[in-house]
């Protein structure tokens, strides 16, 4: 099988629930977020991050997305809202949000979705560990929510579509589960 640098990060790459408490490096930390300004964009770059490493706003993320949890009526959902030991971020220093502006005529959903997926291997290249979080997201649909926003400085007409956290790992990945087969249709 063909392997490179770039294939063996995308490989290597895996969600991470544990993390260090030290802060990412400021460079480390531009250089994740260029990665995902260069993802491909039908929106002509119509996204915007916010960048959250203030440990009591993270908290109170935390905290408004399981009180949303708790209120979704899913199962699983308000279990993990009710679950005290539960940090939605998993302690992680950096919080990523990616937002995209709802006035353009193409959905921003997949712009944001490769931009935050550019950083997450980008992220993984310099030794940082990453979680795509849809926790969060729940945030913004709590009693908090409008105050969050606010406080987030999310620029008016943009929808905050996803999340990820960043920082050093404190595990290693150990359930690689092996690809699923039969994905793929050859038309030749
Ligand atoms: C759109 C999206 C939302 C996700 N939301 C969460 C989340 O809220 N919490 C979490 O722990 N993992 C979340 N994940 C991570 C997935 O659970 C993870 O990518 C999947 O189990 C595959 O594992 P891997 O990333 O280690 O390959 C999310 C992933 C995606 C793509």
């Amino acid at each position: 099988m063909m392997t490179n640098e770039t294939l063996q990060i995308i490989k290597q790459r895996r969600s991470i629930r544990h993390y260090k408490n030290e802060q990412i490096r400021e460079e480390v930390l531009q250089a994740v977020l260029e990665a995902g300004m260069h993802a491909p964009n039908a929106g002509d770059q119509a996204w915007h991050f916010t960048v959250v490493q203030n440990r009591e706003l993270l908290e109170r993320l935390n905290l408004a997305a399981k009180e949303a949890a708790r209120q979704s009526g899913i199962q699983h959902l308000s279990e993990l809202g009710s679950n005290e030991e539960f940090n939605c971020l998993y302690g992680a220093p950096t919080l990523i949000i990616v937002s995209g502006d709802q006035n353009t005529f193409v959905p921003l959903e997949a712009d944001c979705a490769a931009s935050t997926q550019n950083m997450l291997i980008a992220a993984e290249s310099m030794g940082l560990g990453t979680c795509w979080i849809y926790f969060v997201q729940m945030a913004f649909s709590s009693s908090q929510g409008a105050d969050l926003r606010r406080e987030l400085k999310i620029p008016e007409d943009y929808k905050p579509y996803y999340s990820a956290v960043f920082g050093y790992k404190n595990e290693e990945a150990v359930d690689i589960p092996d690809r699923k087969p039969g994905c793929v249709t050859y038309i030749r």
